[in-house]
């Protein structure tokens, strides 16, 4: 018994681009989200926990799990499986916690001004 796929790729989902990961260069297809494309590109590993530091990769891949999490062009914190791959992109592995912003001169106030 033969069946048809569940899934359909996107136009434009053959075609190969170049991105990086942690500086390895990688040649996948486009068409799909960062997290399928490392997949395809057999990347199993794309952060690792702030406590153990044990590895994670993407479970759930429609942005609920937050396990996905990467650096994009050098923005922390991406979900890759939110995200379209495009060429050129520069994509590291999201060790740890991620630093947090600096400190504000002034204190920020909330919504009661307080
Ligand atoms: S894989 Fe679950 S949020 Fe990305």
């Amino acid at each position: 018994m033969t069946s048809k796929p569940l899934f359909r790729a996107l136009p434009g989902a053959d075609a190969l681009i170049d991105i990086s990961f942690n500086d390895q260069p990688l040649r996948v297809p486009g068409g799909r989200s960062v997290a399928a494309a490392l997949l395809a590109a057999g990347i199993d590993r794309f952060r690792a926990t702030p406590v153990s530091g044990a590895p994670r990769a993407p479970y759930c891949m429609m942005g609920a799990c937050f396990e996905c999490l990467v650096e994009i062009d050098g923005v922390p914190s991406r979900q890759s499986c939110m995200v379209t791959v495009r060429d050129g992109m520069r994509i590291r592995s999201q060790e740890g916690a991620r630093d947090l912003p600096p400190v504000a001169a002034e204190p920020l106030e909330n919504a009661h001004g307080r």
